[in-house]
């Protein structure tokens, strides 16, 4: 029979040159040496690979002893087996395929180069490989066997643990994670592979609930479902004034991990903060702020904030430097070192002296960490009586504006004219008569007020003079009036250091006095508080050994409530997608 042989070999550029050979034969023997009808002169082709016969039912492809290996039909390893119109015979690098029969030929194949091979040792090693499509197996039911160990070992089984076999409906109001950690059964919980961890501590009241977070599936948590609790977090950096995508356009969760369980779920490090605020002028050209990396080390000294004018409620922020110590203007006249006087103080009217302490003037707020403010009738009124009229001594003024202190005086003088019986030396006979009887004539009705006003008026200068509420307040003339005074607003700041923390609760041991040198203070305007070292002594550095460990957020916030809040930036970005 007549067989067209068609060798194709692809040139560099790509394009296929084809050699056509016509032989005449009984059968196409297949092989390296020159006898064969199908020559393969590639090393690694045997000298005879095999023969392709013509039977009845068709074209038989029989492989030749050893070269089994070398030889696939249709890309499965068999060295023999039937062939037809389109079967690839691979021998070695090369594919002969069997194309349809032209012309003459009875029989037509192509022979091209498919694999070529580098050397020897190359190709014996690829001949001692076991290839996948040589196994066995196919590659698509190996895929699909996978795919079935994958449903079986972590949804199916995972199901059947968690829901299934005894569970009932006690397992089915569990969540998949905390059942996982429960019912740790052979020889890992099943359903492990669902584990990413606990929700954290202060999540877990709804942590049953995971579609309040992940909304939809396969969809990134939105910084949407957190602000939506968290509405009050603000930006560290006003978002106007700083391009600082670390901290303006971060998502929540780059610095705040889900499912760590126990673990934290702030970010606690101090080499996150001292990352820009080691050199705090290369993110914030003209910062007034100073560099830190570490509070041990190099922590810039406090700023209180100080009153520089009460009335108009003005504040600066004034350093704690020894040299050039602030002063703050509360409108209080006031001396710790008078009242603190260690063998006491007179207690008017009961000649004898208190030794008095903090604790008397300073009592803690609600949680213990800061301190209530100091009130005149809780604190004071005890020894600075606002008692006004000598022959009343037990009547007293109320604490509070001059209006109402004006109102309280010609109430108390006109009430005591009119029922008479005043005990008042110089006082006109209508007032000192005794009490109740006739009733007055319209003439000593006139005498007995013209004495209350003036009594009212006297009463009036001293009382706003420095003998009561000048003795802590600044008392101003406002006109000629009898009655034309004013108080000087008071203002005393409860937070100095407000971009910090300070819990005085967890400060018991070293004595107030070793914080704030109160007993040596003769004026209101001195400022008590401690200068960084004092802390210093204490607290060192996150690693600190000796000292109490502390990092940035052990006293910091990082959401600072004086600029805006986070979630104005969702917003914004939900209008720009719109
Ligand atoms: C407090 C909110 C919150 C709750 C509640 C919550 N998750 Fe998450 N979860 C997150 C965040 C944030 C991520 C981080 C990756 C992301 O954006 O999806 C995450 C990630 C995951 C991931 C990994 C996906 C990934 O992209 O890395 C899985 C799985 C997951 N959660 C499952 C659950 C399951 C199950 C529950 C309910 C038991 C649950 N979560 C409850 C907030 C939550
Ligand atoms: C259903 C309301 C709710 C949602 C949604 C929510 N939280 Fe919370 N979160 C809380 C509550 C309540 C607390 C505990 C009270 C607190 O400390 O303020 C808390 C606490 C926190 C804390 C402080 C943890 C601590 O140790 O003090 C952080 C940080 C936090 N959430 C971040 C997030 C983030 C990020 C998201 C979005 C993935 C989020 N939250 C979603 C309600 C929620
Ligand atoms: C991406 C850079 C960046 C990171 C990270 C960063 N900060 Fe800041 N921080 C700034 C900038 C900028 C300012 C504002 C400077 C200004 O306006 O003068 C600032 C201001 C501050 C202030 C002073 C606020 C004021 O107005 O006086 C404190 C305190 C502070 N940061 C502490 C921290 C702490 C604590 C951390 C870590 C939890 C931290 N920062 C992380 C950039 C950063
Ligand atoms: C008789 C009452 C009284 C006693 C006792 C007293 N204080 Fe005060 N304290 C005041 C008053 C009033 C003010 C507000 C004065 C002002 O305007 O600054 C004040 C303010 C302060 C302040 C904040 C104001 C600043 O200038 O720094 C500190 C701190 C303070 N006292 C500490 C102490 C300590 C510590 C003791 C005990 C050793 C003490 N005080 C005892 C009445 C008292
Ligand atoms: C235990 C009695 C007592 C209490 C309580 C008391 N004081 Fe005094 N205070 C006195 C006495 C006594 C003097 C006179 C001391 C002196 O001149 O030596 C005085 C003097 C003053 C002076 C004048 C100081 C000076 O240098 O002349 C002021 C101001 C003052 N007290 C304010 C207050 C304030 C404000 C409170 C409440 C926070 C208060 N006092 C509570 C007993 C007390
Ligand atoms: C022993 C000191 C003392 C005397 C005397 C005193 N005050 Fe006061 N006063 C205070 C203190 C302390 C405050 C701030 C705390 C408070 O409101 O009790 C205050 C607050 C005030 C305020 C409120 C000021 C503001 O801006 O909030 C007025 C008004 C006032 N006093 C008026 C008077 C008048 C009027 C008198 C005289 C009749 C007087 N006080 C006598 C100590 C005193
Ligand atoms: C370790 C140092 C330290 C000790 C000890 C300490 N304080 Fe303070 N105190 C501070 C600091 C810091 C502030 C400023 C806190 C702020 O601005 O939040 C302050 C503020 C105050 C204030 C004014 C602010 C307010 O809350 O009204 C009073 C009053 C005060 N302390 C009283 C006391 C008394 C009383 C004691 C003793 C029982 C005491 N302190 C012990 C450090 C200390
Ligand atoms: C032991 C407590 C503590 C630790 C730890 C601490 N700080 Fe402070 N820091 C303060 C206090 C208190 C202030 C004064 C706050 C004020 O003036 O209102 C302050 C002020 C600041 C300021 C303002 C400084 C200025 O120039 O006015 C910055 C910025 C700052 N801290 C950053 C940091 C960084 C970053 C870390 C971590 C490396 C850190 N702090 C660690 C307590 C601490
Ligand atoms: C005598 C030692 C001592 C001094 C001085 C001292 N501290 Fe502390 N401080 C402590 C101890 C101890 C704790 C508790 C630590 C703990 O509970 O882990 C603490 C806790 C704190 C905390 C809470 C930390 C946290 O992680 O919750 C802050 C904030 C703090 N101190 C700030 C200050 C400041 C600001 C000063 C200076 C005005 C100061 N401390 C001075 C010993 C001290
Ligand atoms: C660049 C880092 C960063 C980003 C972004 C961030 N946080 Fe924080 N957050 C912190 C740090 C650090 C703390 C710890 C300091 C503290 O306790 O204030 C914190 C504390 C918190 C707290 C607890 C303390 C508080 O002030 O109540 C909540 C709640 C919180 N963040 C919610 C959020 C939410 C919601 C978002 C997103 C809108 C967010 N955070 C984005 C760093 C970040």
């Amino acid at each position: 029979m007549e067989v067209l042989v068609r060798y194709l070999t692809k040139k560099r550029d790509g394009a296929i040159a084809t050699r056509d050979a016509l032989v005449t034969c009984e059968t196409v023997r297949f092989g390296r040496s020159t006898d064969n009808e199908v020559e393969l002169p590639a090393p690694g082709v045997l000298l005879h690979e095999g023969v392709l016969h013509k039977r009845a039912g068709g074209l038989f492809f029989e492989g030749e002893g050893e070269g089994r290996n070398n030889v696939t039909i249709d890309g499965q390893p068999i060295a023999s087996g039937p062939v037809k119109i389109g079967s690839t015979i691979g021998v070695g690098p090369y594919d002969v395929i069997v194309l349809l029969p032209q012309g003459e030929a009875e029989i037509a194949l192509s022979v091209e180069l498919v694999r070529p091979v580098g050397d020897a040792l190359t190709t014996l090693r690829n001949n001692s490989v076991t290839r996948l499509e040589q196994s066995a197996i196919g590659k698509r039911s190996l895929g699909w066997g996978a795919l079935a160990v994958i449903v079986l070992a972590f949804l199916i089984w995972p199901l059947i643990e968690t829901y299934g076999i005894g569970g009932g409906d006690a397992a089915l109001s569990k969540n998949p994670i905390e059942m996982a950690l429960e019912t740790k059964t052979w020889p890992i919980a099943a359903d492990l592979a669902w584990v990413t961890g606990p929700v954290s501590g202060p999540h877990k009241f709804f942590a049953q609930n995971c579609s309040f977070c992940h909304e939809r599936p396969f969809v990134r948590v939105q910084d949407s479902v957190c602000t939506a609790c968290h509405a009050e977090i603000n930006f560290h950096v006003d978002p106007k004034v700083h391009d600082l995508p670390e901290v303006t356009t971060a998502l929540c969760q780059s610095c705040h991990k889900e499912h760590q369980g126990a673990a934290p779920i702030t970010r606690q490090d101090q080499t996150f903060c001292s990352s820009c605020h080691q050199d705090i002028e290369r993110v914030a050209g003209d910062t007034k702020l100073r560099d830190v990396t570490s509070f041990g080390t190099d922590h810039p000294e406090f700023n209180p904030t100080v009153v520089v004018d009460a009335a108009a409620k003005t504040f600066a922020r004034v350093r704690l430097d020894k040299a050039n110590w602030p002063t703050e203007n509360s409108n209080l006249t006031f001396t710790h070192k008078k009242h603190l006087n260690p063998q006491g103080i007179l207690v008017p009217g009961k000649q004898q002296r208190r030794v008095m302490d903090c604790a008397d003037c300073h009592t803690t707020d609600g949680g213990g960490t800061g301190y209530s403010p100091v009130v005149m009738e809780d604190h004071c009124s005890d020894c600075h009586l606002l008692n006004f009229e000598p022959t009343a001594p037990t009547r007293r003024l109320p604490h509070g504006s001059v209006e109402d202190v004006t109102n309280s005086l010609r109430e108390f003088y006109g009430d005591l004219a009119l029922r008479g019986g005043a005990d008042v030396e110089d006082a006109p006979a209508v007032v000192r008569r005794r009490p109740g009887g006739r009733s007055l004539s319209q003439e000593e009705r006139l005498e007995a007020l013209a004495w209350a006003d003036k009594a009212a008026r006297d009463a009036g200068a001293r009382v706003f003079s420095r003998s009561a509420c000048g003795t802590c307040h600044e008392v101003t003339r406002t006109g000629d009036g009898p009655f034309d005074y004013a108080v000087a607003p008071v203002l005393v700041v409860d937070r100095w250091l407000p971009k910090g923390r300070f819990d005085h609760s967890q400060h018991s041991s070293p004595g107030c006095v070793d914080c704030h040198a109160a007993p040596d203070s003769a004026k209101a305007t001195d400022v008590l508080l401690p200068q960084i070292e004092t802390c210093q002594a204490c607290h060192g550095g996150e690693a600190a050994v000796q000292r109490v460990p502390s990092t940035c957020v052990s006293c910091h916030d990082f959401h600072l409530d004086f600029h805006p809040p986070m979630r104005e930036r969702v917003r914004n970005a939900r209008v720009e997608d719109g």
